[in-house]
């Protein structure tokens, strides 16, 4: 069997394609490889949020090239949401085979077959109705526990600062029914954790032959495939979550205590220029509503500083947002701007690097302190975990997440991976909790 190697950049969404991709490849002959040494293909799924995750994949390209020149017949491809936006130009370069966008993973064999030295082969077309949704994902997590469920692909939100609508085009959702057979397959071969991914899945709405069911109605669904097996999901958005959705949250023990509840920033202006359809107070209200009916929900968050124009008093509006919610971590990103999106034509760039990253570095600051206030917070507290594996630091310790996402690493005595354990914080650091 020939083998293919694949390097995955991005989200989540991204790592669950990639398993996508290697289950079209088994069809084609394909057998999965870590090893870039011994596969016949050669590929990158690449990311294209920011303009230093597609600088990555230039240098990659290189290395990838390596390849191709030491062992003769080798096939490079990038796929993925770089392959979208910048199909010509990785053409150009010459040292591609295979061009092939996030909705056309289904051509891989009939491309593959297609290649000749002098003919690379491209399909970037968007779709209005692909969802993968009769493929079985072949899983490359490697502790078997916890698998990544794609629900629905694509993004209607125009927020003015996203590429995301031009990579991966519309937003369309699974066939319910086939995501709960895929987490009943999980559960079956002893997965313990489910993640239910989307851009948005606060706006997940299937609908056929007299049935609708919407993100809260496929949450329940999930949940009742087993008593032990947990399921999460991301990401959330702060304009459509429901109160639905947050009620099924607190009836379901085995729904994870956990909300990825990006805000972009705390100043109204800025929200409204980012065409995030809600406002601070919008955000506010949200987060008191899921801490009024699941208290001890964990809360995660994404924020981008320096965006157009953003004044001081905007900036620090973003400071106090994040004082006043105390999220319990946070991705946190200088903007970057990116071509074609709303903001690139509408507004300029205004904000100086040095600028960006001065509030970039205030914003990350107060986080650093605020996740080690949420996380000292936990201590003394008893929490169920699911044993994930042995802790990175010390062989003698398992780690796992408890369910309100917080890390935990602990003795691992005779405790198997695959478990649930309870045990009690006893110390942490500002991303783990250590317990016994
Ligand atoms: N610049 C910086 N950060 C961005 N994000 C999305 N687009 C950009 C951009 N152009 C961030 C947002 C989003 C996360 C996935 O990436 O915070 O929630
Ligand atoms: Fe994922 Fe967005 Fe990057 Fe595409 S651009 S891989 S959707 S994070």
């Amino acid at each position: 069997m020939k083998k293919a190697y694949i390097e995955t950049y991005g989200c989540q969404m991204n790592v669950n394609d990639t398993e996508v991709i290697f289950a079209i490849l088994g069809e084609a002959g394909y057998e999965r490889t870590e090893k870039m040494e011994e596969a016949s293909l050669v590929m990158a799924n690449t990311c294209s949020i920011r303009d230093n995750a597609e600088q990555r994949i230039w240098g990659r390209l290189d290395v990838f090239n390596q390849q191709k020149k030491a062992r003769p017949g080798v096939l490079v491809g990038i796929v993925g949401c770089m392959a979208e936006r910048l199909k010509d130009k990785l053409l150009d370069t010459g040292k591609v085979d295979l061009v092939v966008g996030p909705d056309a993973y289904r051509s891989l064999p009939r491309l593959l077959n297609a290649i000749t030295p002098d003919k690379p082969q491209i399909d970037v077309l968007l779709s209005r109705d692909e969802t993968y949704a009769d493929i079985t994902p072949v899983r490359t997590d490697r502790n078997g526990i916890s698998a990544f469920i794609s629900i629905m692909r694509g993004c209607n939100n125009v927020c003015s600062y996203c590429v995301v609508p031009y990579t991966r085009g519309a937003e369309r959702s699974r066939d319910a029914h086939s995501i709960v057979r895929e987490a009943c397959d999980v559960y079956a071969r002893g997965y313990k954790e489910v993640t239910l991914l989307g851009q948005n899945v606060d706006s997940y709405l299937w609908k056929s032959a007299g049935e609708s069911v919407n993100f809260a109605r496929l949450l329940e669904m999930v949940a009742a495939v087993a008593p032990d097996l947990r399921v999460r999901f991301a990401t959330s958005h702060p304009k459509d979550i429901s109160d639905e959705v947050i009620r099924t949250m607190a009836e379901h023990p085995n729904i994870c205590r956990h909300i990825h509840l990006p805000v972009q920033s705390g100043s109204s202006r800025m929200l409204e220029k980012m065409r995030r359809k809600y406002d601070r107070e919008w955000y506010l209200e949200r987060v008191a509503k899921i801490r009024s009916l699941i208290p001890d929900c964990g809360l995660t968050t994404d924020v981008i500083a320096g965006f157009c124009s953003e004044t001081e008093q905007d900036h620090r509006e973003t400071l106090s947002l994040m004082e006043e919610v105390g999220f319990d971590w946070a991705f946190m990103f200088a903007y970057s701007e990116r071509p074609g999106t709303l903001a690139q034509r509408n507004y300029p760039d205004d904000i100086p690097a040095d600028v960006k990253n001065r509030r970039l570095n205030e914003i990350i600051e107060l986080q650093n302190r605020k996740s080690l206030e949420r996380y000292r917070a936990q201590i003394g507290k008893a929490v169920e975990v699911l044993v994930e594996g042995p802790s990175k630091r010390d062989p003698e310790q398992l780690c796992g997440r408890a369910s309100n996402n917080m890390m935990c690493v602990f003795p691992a005595l005779d405790r198997k991976i695959g478990t649930y354990v309870r045990v009690r914080v006893k110390d942490c650091t500002s991303a783990t909790l250590i317990c016994e």
